[in-house]
């Protein structure tokens, strides 16, 4: 019998609820006694889970429902994660004690409704927890960035639409703190789509943003830019502007329809324009540890993509569409959540992966 990982669909976290479990996690580990017997049998890998739960969220929930890898013998034992490769510890740096040069990330996938914004808003916000100064950048018209902070994007005196057209306004003035210590917001709203327009004429009109950028890298670490889904002006001069692209992909059978077309996009961007442009990863998204269809789709996406798919994976929550309304991140909307868990396990593997020493 296969061993899922098995993550609550959701917890409650408010004081005196306990966390609600997942029942099929608890009757997996019932009828099949061996996941049990096994980690009795290795004290060893219940410690390690004891140290470390973040290895993955399941263990919060219930330790002894981990897979382990046995193949390898008793020395070989290490736990699987949810895309079914065996979940590494990460070797996580430090924030430096100066900000910047930040590593600017495009947030990407032309693809509606995967969770860009989401993974933008709670990346950036586990980030700014783990201490590193994080700008994010809205640019997608539709202002879900802001909306999903709290801030009301039609409002505003200034927007990105301000840099992008050279309006002379400073960029610092264009940026917004947020709630969350750490975390900035350089905000768009209905305008952007007029930028965009108004840039098709322009000379090196793809190089917008990265110029715009310039006068804020130096304050921040990273720099995530939530993109629209398209893969239009906007979104190249994103990519072009960007060190990595980060690539959400929801774990639904159409996953990976289109994915094809954004890859072929970054291909292009790195031919053409960015030279140095690398995909940082990409995220499963809205997975549904219960079903073997979600097991399935993260496996094609790992056949597709190896070693740049992200170890954690989040999974379908309520938690998420109920932050949007509360226009907070998880981390502080649920803080003991197991999205706020998932997202800073995303955090500390992106750390890992892309904002070790040397440049950004
Ligand atoms: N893990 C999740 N579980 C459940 N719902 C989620 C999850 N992640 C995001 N959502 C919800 O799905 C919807 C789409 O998410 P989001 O806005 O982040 O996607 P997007 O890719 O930015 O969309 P768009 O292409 O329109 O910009 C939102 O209502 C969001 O709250
Ligand atoms: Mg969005």
């Amino acid at each position: 019998m296969e061993r899922g990982v098995g993550v609550p669909d959701d917890q409650d976290d408010r004081p005196g609820s306990g966390p609600r479990v997942d029942p099929l996690v608890r009757a997996e580990a019932r009828v099949d006694p061996l996941v049990r017997a096994e980690a009795r049998v290795d004290p060893l890998v219940r410690a390690e889970a004891r140290v470390d739960p973040l290895v993955d969220p399941a263990a919060l929930v219930d330790p002894a429902a981990l897979p382990l890898d046995t193949s390898g013998g008793p020395g070989g034992r290490v736990p699987i994660g949810p895309t079914g490769r065996p979940f590494p510890r990460f070797a996580v740096p430090e924030p430096p004690a100066q900000p910047g040069p930040a590593r600017v990330v495009a947030v990407c996938n032309q693809k509606g409704g995967v969770g860009k914004t989401t993974t933008t808003i709670n990346l950036g916000a586990c980030l700014a927890e783990a201490g590193w100064r994080v700008l994010l950048v809205d640019f997608d018209p539709q202002g879900s960035l802001a909306v999903g902070l709290g801030i009301n994007p039609n409002g505003l005196e200034h927007t990105i639409y301000d840099l992008l057209t050279g309006s002379g306004v400073a960029a610092a003035d264009v940026v917004l703190a947020t709630r969350v210590e750490g975390l900035d917001l350089l905000p768009s709203n209905i305008d952007l789509s007029a930028a965009e327009v108004q840039l098709v004429g322009e000379v090196a009109r793809e190089f917008t943003l990265a110029r715009a950028l310039r006068p804020l890298t130096g304050s921040y670490d990273v720099v995530l830019v939530d993109c629209q889904p398209s893969l239009g002006l906007l979104t190249v001069n994103a990519l072009t502007a960007a060190a990595g692209v980060l690539i959400p992909l929801e774990c639904e059978f159409f996953a990976l329809r289109g994915v094809a077309l954004l890859t072929a996009t970054i291909e292009k961007v790195r031919e053409r324009l960015n030279p140095d442009l690398l995909v940082d990863g990409v995220l499963g998204t809205m997975f549904d540890s219960r079903t073997v269809h979600g097991r399935e789709v993260l496996a094609r996406v790992v056949e597709a993509f190896g070693d740049l798919v992200f170890h954690t994976v989040i999974t379908r929550t309520v938690r998420f569409p109920e932050t949007t309304v509360a226009g907070e991140p998880i981390t502080s909307y649920a803080p003991s959540s197991p999205g706020a868990f998932m997202y800073r396990q995303v955090a500390r593997e992106f750390a890992a992966r892309t904002l070790g020493p040397g440049p950004r």
